[in-house]
């Protein structure tokens, strides 16, 4: 029997529920393809004698794969595997080696399709509003206006208000950085960090580094900027190449790189605590600011939250970016963006585009942090993800084409899905609009408008019933939702393949 104890190892000392490492490793042995479709589990208290775990840490555990669709429950039988995912890995991307300047005409075209009625927005980049803590923070904004009747409807805090930055500052300390608050700068959202930050460190007509693909939204603030993007290539799990990476500041005139370093959009790649140490040492070496988007670092599904790139800036190269967009709010508009040498300008810049960021927001958020119970609200979020990611690559695996490649991220909101060279996701995208999904086109992530076969799906769309009880019954029709448009899609890819296929061969 593969699940036993050396199997499982399952360590107490882990940032995980036992329940959550026993369903880790039988997940593992189905995706490894250990365990195959039809195979019967253990029964419940055959792997609590064999794990020397409680009854319930099991049940918990074969619930939770339940959650995540890979194994199914027989009346009177027992536990089955369900599914096993044979899908390959992307490739790493191999973009133009030139640099260029933007055009994002593609991008306002995609975003004015979210706004169709009903549409699934698969293809958007915001959570469900059922998977937010809207509860808590609306009875927190009602108390900030009580008690600070006037302070919210003045000028007050230009850099932030002094309790928010504070809270940041101690979260910083989950991802290995020491900052002190006055280091920080409250931005409207990670966007205006990003969009400060570069404006900080670049002139107009300068050359920045960029992950390919990449944020969109990255894009259309280079082509406001007046800024080129050298496109580097870049692998699903470890994220931009540092080989090219150098080759890249050998050859050309580099001002700036931006890089999402932990659970990027959209590929989901999160770089290891080595190669972030590396690439502060190249820019180091070569004396270039790096501008860090960790907007998803908080959502990170193995437990601990990775490091950030800024742990290992010894020389205050790093300007970094985050907001609660991803976790709290996307309409508080709340960021910030942490700057050492450029602190001075980015605070100039703060002010001359819009002054301050509102005081009402940042109080909020200041009390979430506080007392609002995040790490609690962060755990479920983290687990919903995890099984609603793991549910569409299930679903995706049944419905799609059997050459999908797919990622498989360990924390984020995104898959990023590769079909073969000849296959046009324009053609798919229109296809499935005339079904209400909208999916994110692979060309909007690159200035080269590469990406032409590939297409970015929103996982942190409510899909699981199972993810949280209290509401199974206001969902039911929204979980359906998702699995029927990724039905939909699958078949609407089939067709097109096939269409393909013909043509060429
Ligand atoms: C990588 C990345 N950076 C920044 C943003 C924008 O964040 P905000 O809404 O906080 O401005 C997004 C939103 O999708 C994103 O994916």
């Amino acid at each position: 029997m593969v699940i036993n104890q050396e199997t499982v190892l399952v360590a107490k000392s882990s940032a995980k529920h036992l329940y959550e490492q026993v369903a880790d490793r039988i997940r593992e042995l189905i995706l490894q393809g250990t365990l195959q479709p039809g195979d019967r589990l253990p029964s419940v208290r055959k792997l609590h004698q064999q794990l020397s775990v409680s009854i319930s840490t099991v049940m918990e555990a074969y619930r939770l794969l339940e959650d995540r669709g890979l194994i199914t429950v027989r009346p009177q039988s027992g536990y089955y595997v369900k599914a096993s995912i044979k899908s390959q890995e992307p490739h790493s991307s191999d973009p133009p080696q030139q640099a260029s300047s933007v055009d994002t005409s593609i991008v306002s075209r995609v975003y004015a399709d979210l706004d169709i009625p009903d549409i699934v927005k698969l293809g958007a980049g915001v959570p469900s509003s059922q998977l937010l803590p809207l509860a808590t923070l609306n009875r927190l904004m009602s108390k900030v206006i009580r008690t600070h009747p006037q302070i919210s409807h003045t000028y007050h805090a230009f850099g932030g208000c002094e309790s928010l930055r504070q809270e940041i500052a101690k979260k910083l300390i989950d991802a290995g950085c020491s900052i002190s608050a006055d280091r920080i700068l409250v931005t409207n959202g990670a966007a205006e960090a990003v969009y400060l930050a570069l404006q900080a460190v670049t002139q107009p007509g300068d050359i920045v580094a960029i992950e390919s693909p990449c944020y969109y939204g990255l894009l259309q603030t280079l082509e406001s900027l007046h800024l080129k993007a050298l496109e580097l290539p870049t692998s699903p799990r470890e994220g931009l190449s540092l080989e090219h990476l150098e080759t890249a500041l050998d050859r050309s005139e580099i001002a700036a790189c931006v890089i999402v370093s932990n659970f990027s959009n959209p590929l989901g790649s999160c770089m290891s605590d080595r190669r972030k140490q590396d690439l502060v040492e190249l820019l180091n070496k070569y004396d270039i600011p790096l501008i860090e988007d960790d907007i998803y670092g908080d959502l990170s599904f193995l437990g601990n939250r990775p490091k950030a790139i800024k742990a290992f800036d010894t020389q205050g190269r790093v300007l970094y970016c985050s907001s609660v967009s991803k976790t709290l709010s996307p309409g508080l508009r709340v960021g910030w963006l942490v700057a050492e040498r450029n602190l001075m300008e980015v605070k100039k810049l703060k002010i001359v585009t819009n002054v301050m960021t509102s005081i009402v927001p940042q109080l909020t958020v200041a009390a979430f942090f506080a007392n609002g119970g995040y790490e609690r609200h962060l755990r479920k979020l983290r687990r919903t993800y995890q099984a609603q990611m793991e549910k569409m690559r299930v679903t995706i695996s049944n419905y799609f084409p059997p050459q999908i490649r797919m990622t498989q991220p360990q924390g984020g909101q995104f898959l990023w899905l590769e079909l073969p060279k000849n296959f046009d996701v324009l053609e798919l995208y229109q296809a499935a609009l005339e079904y209400k999904i909208s999916i994110a086109p692979g060309v909007i992530f690159s200035p080269s408008q590469s990406y032409g076969n590939c297409l970015r799906l929103n996982f942190g769309l409510l899909w699981s019933e199972e993810s949280d009880r209290a509401e199974r019954s206001s969902l039911s029709s929204n979980r359906d939702k998702v699995e029927i448009a990724l039905n939909i899609l699958g078949a609407l890819a089939q067709q097109q393949l096939a269409r393909v296929l013909l043509k060429y061969y």
